[in-house]
């Protein structure tokens, strides 16, 4: 696949995946449109060789199969992971406020975002609501705002005194974006406008019925090339939605019968424990019921390889020194595996040998992280899943700068190199095996 149309398809993914709910609706949309069937959890199955299934677990997590044939339905598993959601800004269960004649609406921080970054840019919201019909029947819909409606404005320097704002913002009392000014909005009921906004989308739902939602604030401002010669690309949710995007793309494009998987997980960004999170039982009880036999289902994932897919922080020109001497991951040199002795990243000796050899199966370059001895390394999916399952784990990602600010930026050329790894290792005959 050529770099430009890669590139293009990453960039209208990015666009539609607005929220964690939209990343998986992305790729559900994706994976329909490869012939994969859509399962769900509360129904028996029926699974066939050689068929193509994917489930959703509360509209923002997702696993993906593909099954081999008749006689190798316990064979090994090429597996690939990832994380659909990304740090920012959720609206509060009472998002209305007002203050100085401004309407308001309240925010929690999800995750780690650079706080620095969301002010002073436009953001639009997207997420789910669910509320009631018209027949009483609860209804739950995803929305996307597209516009920007709120913003963060900073202080003025002239307001600010240097010891407040080297602080970094009041984390309760600084974020909090305006959304209208009460006078000009006579109803500034959030919810009230937020119906009429979207109401294509949620028109079975009357005002007096909307129960709760799950609204994210985000950055409208689509990704682009940057650069002299476009090197360059900058986007928001890079992280991890390069990578989901990535991974859905080299599943649906794998076409010989093999077994495969891959999971995209919600909740990364805070810790992974919830129902649809990585340290849920979603990927153990799927696995169940695509290998029923306990001691089959152990062999086949004692054989299986899952590359975790995440991006890796590539080096600063004007902060090189946040990086060990000997680990500085460069943009467009080729996917990042990532190390850490402590165990957050899943990447062992072994597994990292098996993705040298297949790069180089592949004729693609990668490089090697590890942390500071001196900063907190950060962690994946990788760890989590590699526990549960028992099996062999590998944590790489795109080379990647500006990790969690709102608009993060990688190499024009990451993206495929990405790819083409992960498309080999999904389609080459022999999954790389090493002795016991
Ligand atoms: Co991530």
């Amino acid at each position: 696949m050529l770099q430009t149309t890669l590139n293009q398809k990453l960039f209208e993914f990015l666009r539609q995946s607005t929220s964690p709910f939209h990343a998986a609706r992305t790729m559900a949309r994706m994976l329909r449109e490869a012939g994969f069937e859509q399962l769900f959890e509360d129904q028996r199955w029926s699974l066939q060789p050689e068929q193509r299934y994917f489930v959703l677990r509360d509209q923002a997590s997702l696993i993906a199969f593909t099954l081999a044939g008749p006689d190798s339905l316990t064979a090994a598993y090429r597996m690939l992971g990832t994380h659909t959601d990304s740090p920012g800004l959720l609206l509060k269960p009472r998002p209305d406020i007002s203050a100085n004649d401004f309407a308001q609406t309240g925010v929690e921080i999800y995750g780690s975002p650079l706080l620095s970054t969301w002010f002073d840019r436009d953001l639009s919201l997207a997420g789910r609501m669910t509320g009631l019909d018209s027949q009483g029947q609860l209804v739950s819909h995803l929305v996307d705002i597209q516009r920007p409606v709120l913003m963060i404005p900073s202080l003025a320097i002239h307001l600010d005194r240097n010891l407040e704002r080297s602080a970094g913002p009041d984390r309760q009392k600084h974020l909090t974006p305006i959304f209208s000014q009460n006078s000009t909005h006579d109803e500034h009921s959030f919810y009230q406008w937020l119906l009429t906004e979207t109401a294509e989308e949620t028109k079975s739902i009357p005002l007096e019925s909307i129960l709760n939602t799950s609204l994210f604030c985000y950055d409208p401002q689509p990704p682009a090339l940057f650069g002299a010669h476009d090197e360059f690309i900058s986007g928001a949710r890079l992280d991890n939605q390069l990578s989901c995007f990535v991974a859905a793309l080299a599943l649906t494009q794998a076409q010989t019968r093999q077994n495969r998987l891959l999971i995209c997980s919600n909740h990364e960004e805070v810790g992974s424990t919830s129902r649809s999170g990585a340290d849920s039982s979603f990927l153990q009880a799927i696995m169940a019921r695509i290998i029923p036999d306990q001691t089959d289902r152990q062999c086949c994932l004692n054989r299986s390889l899952l590359i975790s897919l995440d991006n890796a922080h590539a080096v600063h020109p004007n902060h090189s020194d946040r990086h060990d001497p000997s680990h500085q991951p460069q943009l467009n040199q080729g996917p990042v595996i990532k190390h850490n002795a402590g165990q957050r990243y899943a990447t062992s000796d072994l597994s990292a040998a098996l993705i040298k050899q297949l790069a180089r199966g592949a004729n693609i370059k990668t490089q090697d992280f590890v942390m500071r001895n001196d900063l907190a390394c950060g962690s994946t999916i990788g760890p989590r899943l590699s526990a549960q399952l028992g099996i062999r784990t590998a944590d790489i990602g795109a080379p990647t700068l500006a990790m969690h600010s709102i608009r993060e930026t990688t190499g024009s050329q990451d993206p495929l190199q990405l790819y083409q790894l992960i498309h080999h290792f999904l389609i080459r005959d022999q999954l790389p095996t090493i002795a016991h």
